[in-house]
């Protein structure tokens, strides 16, 4: 059980004193009932609306974005961009910072959290959470490039590849990376190895979350439930 006027506080959009003079106007009601007092108790589970309107008050926030191109997967930038520049001021009060980096020409799924210690276990190699890539290339993707890529490479900068998932799409000039790690320009690095430098990236998925297709770029989404109970099991199974 957590105080109201803390859990709305939580979500970064109301002060605790903004939350008193709400429930002083009759504005809140949680549990199928109007809130009377701000220190009232109630479970993180139970709903909550403000004007009639849905507050989430968990914990954690996690969101789904659609990278676009251009953009630092940062949280803050002196000269550039970054991802977070794209999110409302309530977000940006709440820690939220990228669960990995995409270089800033790469599109795609980024997950953004304030959940530190979930993000740091999918990102371990070890939590097995494959990270997938349509990749365009100069060059066409071979038959020899699937096996270098399924064998685990060391590259000629000393970069050590885990096996890798490399599929070539129609004529090969594009084709899907499934990577375990995430090492810096990992995906560009081992194309470029190949002989085949990216042109464009995009990431497709991280785990059982795919990229929602109704995001365009720049776009974003609070994750579902049963999105968050997916990664939480992801992050399990890998163990
Ligand atoms: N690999 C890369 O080379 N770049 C990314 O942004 C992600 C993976």
């Amino acid at each position: 059980m957590e105080r109201l006027d803390k859990l709305l506080a939580s979500t970064g959009r109301w002060s605790r004193k903004d939350v008193k003079e709400l429930v002083r106007q009759g504005r809140v009601t949680a549990a199928g009932r109007q809130v009377l007092r701000s220190e009232e108790k109630f479970e993180l589970s139970d709903d909550i609306f403000v004007d009639g309107v849905a507050v989430c008050c968990q914990k954690f926030t996690w969101l789904m974005m659609n990278k676009p191109a251009g953009l630092l997967s940062a949280t803050e930038d002196k000269r550039q961009k970054t991802v977070l520049d794209l999110l409302p001021e309530h977000y940006q009060k709440q820690g939220l910072f990228p669960v990995g980096r995409l270089d800033k020409d790469t599109e795609g799924l980024l997950l953004l959290t304030n959940d530190g210690d979930l993000a740091h276990r999918l990102l371990a190699p070890k939590s097995h959470v494959d990270k997938v890539y349509l990749a365009r290339v100069t060059g066409r993707v071979e038959q020899t490039d699937v096996s270098a890529f399924a064998q685990g490479m060391v590259l000629d900068d000393g970069l050590e590849c885990m096996p890798a998932g490399l599929e070539p799409l129609g004529d090969g000039s594009s084709c899907l990376v499934t990577l375990r790690e995430g090492k810096f320009h990992q995906v560009k690095r081992m194309l470029a190895f190949r002989g085949k430098p990216v042109e464009y990236l995009k990431r497709l998925s991280m785990g059982p979350l795919k990229l929602d297709e109704a995001l365009a770029p720049g776009q974003w989404r609070q994750l579902t439930a049963g999105e968050l109970e997916a990664l939480g099991r992801a992050e399990l199974d890998g163990k």
